[in-house]
């Protein structure tokens, strides 16, 4: 029986922070408590260290193809530095291929994944064909696959769109499973003709991704977003929310009475849209969607995750390289060079949630340790069925754990951090607080510098229902 005693930290869970001993066996927390003798467990002395849940991580995109692009991070690298960061847990994408059926889709990102993943894992499903077959497969996916979440794009004509009748087709039908649907709400067809008129007046440089997407399109189409779920009956949950209209959406639903959340993400909190005014092509490192916004915003949504109007954080870590060289034209921002319509959006930052919401949330006041860990943990596990298991620390529950020095300094670099992109937005950026161990059901797999983890040692996580939080 392995048995691994953390000794002296300071335990933080979303409700709770005192300091105790905790000890785990065979993968689990088997007890807590002021004082634990144990003698012949492997001890871990955590004195001064804060110790929380593993982030949860519930945007990401690993090996995930964006027309003729791909994302730069494997399954294996793009999980090692979530390890890194103090993420053991990630709820990944697996994308319908038009034609293809969602269990078929299911088992190929398995395959696709499994052997690679060196944390906890799941996806929500992407549907882009949403047919009769499609529908009769969902209600099975959830109640035997665990996948309980379903992705759907009201951006990207063309490529990921679909409809409002597919949207609300959907939502009914995983009503009653226990299924939710995740927005990526902008409205595509819109920010379509602003493209087409910025690209005829020869507006072709990057930073003309973020004049043609509005906030006001994200907003109608997270209006729209709601009113269909509030129609099905079903809660809803939006990705990625960036403007202060779209935020104002959720909470006037949530004033309603309805079942609206939301996600935002570091980037959103912590850059703004004067990145757009680098030079050259070098703004391209910051075309994601939707675009940075105005600095005024972030106050807005630090007041959204302070009052709950705001669920929770993860990345949208979508990273492609900024360079051509070395892994190829493919994985790269170049693919746009010459056109910003043409830039395949997204960028990295799975590894620096959590040290990037503690320096700029909790060491500034704006939210306190218990917030953070229900942000970054507590929230996930909740919204998309991993709770009691994950996002807490209890008795029972995975001992996925992370070891955090809330007082060392560190500068972030792409030089140090272990995605494969080559570059960081944060890049030369100083912060309070690092991640120190990490363990993923009781496995050391990040000590300082030194991964101990192994590609495969993931487990896929089978989800209960999403979305039913009361
Ligand atoms: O720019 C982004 N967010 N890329 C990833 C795909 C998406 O829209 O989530
Ligand atoms: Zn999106
Ligand atoms: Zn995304």
């Amino acid at each position: 029986m392995s048995q691994v005693l953390i000794r002296g930290g300071r335990i933080v869970t979303a409700v709770d922070d005192y300091h105790g001993d905790l000890l785990i066996e065979n993968g689990r927390i088997e007890a807590i408590a002021r004082h634990l003798d144990v003698p012949d467990a492997e001890i871990h002395d955590a004195t001064g260290l804060l110790v929380m849940p593993g982030g949860i991580d519930v945007h990401t995109h690993m090996e995930g193809e964006q027309g003729p692009a791909m994302n730069c991070d494997t399954y294996a690298s793009g999980t090692v530095s979530a390890a890194f960061g103090g993420t053991t847990t990630i709820v990944d994408f697996a994308y319908q291929n038009k034609g293809d059926g969602a269990k078929k889709t299911v088992e190929e990102r398995l395959a696709l994944a499994d052997p690679q993943v060196c944390i906890d894992y799941s996806f929500h499903l992407i549907l882009t064909d949403v047919n009769p077959d499609t529908l009769a497969e969902l209600p099975d996916l959830i109640n035997t696959e665990g996948i309980s979440s379903f992705k759907m794009f009201m951006a990207y004509p063309d490529i990921l769109m679909v409809d409002d009748a597919s949207i609300y087709r959907t939502m009914s039908r995983v009503r009653d499973h226990g299924g939710m649907v995740n927005l990526h709400a902008e409205n595509g067809a819109v920010i379509q003709v602003l493209i087409e008129e910025a690209l005829a007046e020869g507006r072709t440089d990057p930073k003309y991704h973020g004049y043609t997407r509005p906030r006001l399109m994200e907003a109608e189409a997270t209006h729209r977003a709601i009113r269909l779920a509030e129609l099905a009956e079903i809660p809803v949950y939006i990705v990625h929310l960036s403007a202060p209209e779209a935020l104002e959406m959720v909470v006037q639903a949530r004033d309603r009475g309805v079942h609206a959340f939301a996600e935002t993400c570091p980037h959103y909190l912590f850059l703004d849209k004067t990145e757009y005014d680098r030079p050259g092509f070098d703004a391209a490192k910051y075309v994601m969607t939707p675009p940075l916004r105005e600095h005024d915003c972030q106050h807005h949504l630090w007041r959204g995750l302070r009052f709950d109007d705001l669920q929770l954080v993860a990345t949208d870590h979508c990273p492609f390289c900024f360079n051509e060289q070395p892994l190829g034209l493919k994985y790269s921002k170049r693919i746009g060079a010459d056109d910003f319509s043409k830039i395949p959006n997204g960028a990295p930052g799975v590894e620096l949630r959590l040290v990037l919401l503690y320096d700029g949330g909790v060491k500034t006041g704006k939210i306190n340790l218990n917030r953070f860990v229900q942000l970054t943990a507590t929230a996930p596990a909740k919204m998309f069925g991993l709770f009691p298991q994950k996002g807490t620390i209890a008795v029972g529950s995975d001992a996925d754990l992370v070891l955090f020095n809330p007082e060392k300094k560190q500068v972030l670099s792409a030089a140090t951090h272990h995605s494969q992109v080559d570059y960081s937005l944060f890049e030369g950026r100083e912060v309070t607080g690092k991640v120190e161990k990490v363990f993923s059901r009781g496995r050391l797999i990040v000590d300082g510098d030194r991964f101990l983890g192994q590609a495969g040692q993931g487990q896929f996580l089978k989800r209960g229902a999403s979305g039913r939080i009361l």
